[in-house]
């Protein structure tokens, strides 16, 4: 049995219609100003009016900051620390995607990080200045919009660094929230394929706790009943967006997936197909997955054999034959979508890289990546090049 540590999690309420309950949960935590960080994207479709009634209810006073971005650059979450100060907010709450959530996220910790910030890559997970003991003094609660990021229940935020165009992850379990509110209302009007591309998101988290290098026993069976949520709700949301019960059982994977382990070195390479290919998070993501239960078929075989059961493909044959009914199947499952394998979809991003070209594209990428760097086994020793040459020509040959 593998060794494992766990994150602490936060206080998470789920269910129709709770987002209101925002104003109520800060009253209880005894706060009197909120900043609220969302993006123009889901102020515009109303999605914040409602929650920011109930801190009005309450005697909670408020300022919102609409500007977040995709990608969260580095100077949008000093920006937003600062008005965390310059305001005196003693609460801070995330409305939106992945983007919303990090930056707040980000910006609690950098608010309470002492010296003047010259450069934030310092404090990344990466970085030297990170210390445990940082902490942030606003109280925090997160309310995600879409199904699928999970990045309301983790300590860490992806940040884009701007100076050096990499991404890196800004860590510290004190950015954990207070309270996360799951409310599958806010997720009705998303559209079929945006939809899709989180839920897949989900799906590749949970792959990866199943079958990925920081499989362990706590993690594996939350992980596993995600899959299977996904597998059985998703195409009915997808068809049937209106589908209340679908919506609220999709609601529910991501921060079942997120908050046991989640995104590793799968990751790592998706992130580099994503940058250079300029292909969604999520697709690029469902894309590696395959590819990944091949090549861990002898590494996690009893987490594969329990996926065989949920996608229904044989669980009789050798680990390499049932590995590959189950990658075979999570590439039917996320083609019925509408997405494409990697060379489709890299042609169809105006790429026409053959194989040998999209390995030497794509190694320097992966080993830039932090999510490389960060995991065990880290993939920098002079052993690897060779199996990262032969995993990058399985995710460009898989049909
Ligand atoms: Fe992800």
């Amino acid at each position: 049995m593998n060794s494992f540590e766990k994150n602490r999690l936060p206080h998470m309420v789920f269910g129709e219609g709770t987002a209101k309950q925002a104003g109520a949960k800060f009253k209880a935590m005894g706060c009197s100003k909120c900043l609220v960080v969302t993006d123009k994207g889901v102020m515009e479709v109303g999605l914040v009016d409602p929650i920011v009634e109930s801190l009005k209810k309450e005697g909670i006073d408020y300022v919102i900051y609409d500007k977040t971005l995709p990608n969260p650059p580095d100077y949008i979450c000093i920006e937003v620390a600062k008005l965390l100060t310059d305001e005196t907010c003693d609460c801070t709450l995330a409305i939106g995607g992945g983007s919303s959530i990090d930056t707040a996220k980000a910006a609690n910790l950098i608010a309470n990080i002492p010296d003047e910030i010259k450069d934030l890559h310092d404090y990344s997970a990466l970085g030297t200045k990170m210390k445990p003991q940082f902490n942030r003094t606003a109280k925090f609660i997160c309310i995600p919009t879409t199904s699928g990021t999970g990045a309301e229940v983790t300590g860490s935020a992806v940040i884009h660094d701007t100076k050096r165009n990499l991404k890196y992850s800004f860590a510290n379990e004190n950015q954990i929230a207070d309270v996360v509110i799951i409310d599958p209302e806010l997720t009705y009007g998303m559209p079929p394929r945006a939809t899709a591309t989180v839920g897949l998101d989900a799906l590749s988290h949970a792959i990866e706790v199943v079958v990925g290098t920081m499989q362990h026993d706590f993690a594996a069976p939350i992980a596993l009943d995600a899959i299977d949520r996904i597998r059985r709700w998703l195409p009915i949301v997808y068809k049937d967006p209106a589908n209340k019960e679908a919506r609220a059982q999709m609601a529910y994977p991501a921060d079942m997936a997120e908050s046991t382990g989640g995104a590793a070195n799968g990751h790592a390479v998706a992130h580099a197909i994503g940058s250079k290919y300029n292909l969604v998070h999520g697709h690029s993501c469902i894309m590696v997955m395959p590819t990944l239960i091949r090549h861990q078929a002898n590494t996690a075989p009893e987490g594969i054999r329990r996926l065989a059961d949920i996608f229904s493909v044989p669980t009789i044959g050798t680990n390499e034959e049932v590995a590959g009914y189950v990658a075979d199947a999570v590439l039917d499952f996320y083609k019925s979508f509408g997405f494409t394998t990697c060379k489709e979809a890299i042609k169809a991003s105006g790429f026409d890289d053959d194989k040998k070209t999209f390995v030497e594209n794509l190694i320097p990428a992966i080993l830039d990546d932090y999510k490389s760097q960060l995991f065990m086994p880290p993939i920098h020793r002079p052993e690897d090049r060779q199996m990262l040459v032969k995993v990058c020509e399985m995710i460009y040959d898989e049909e």
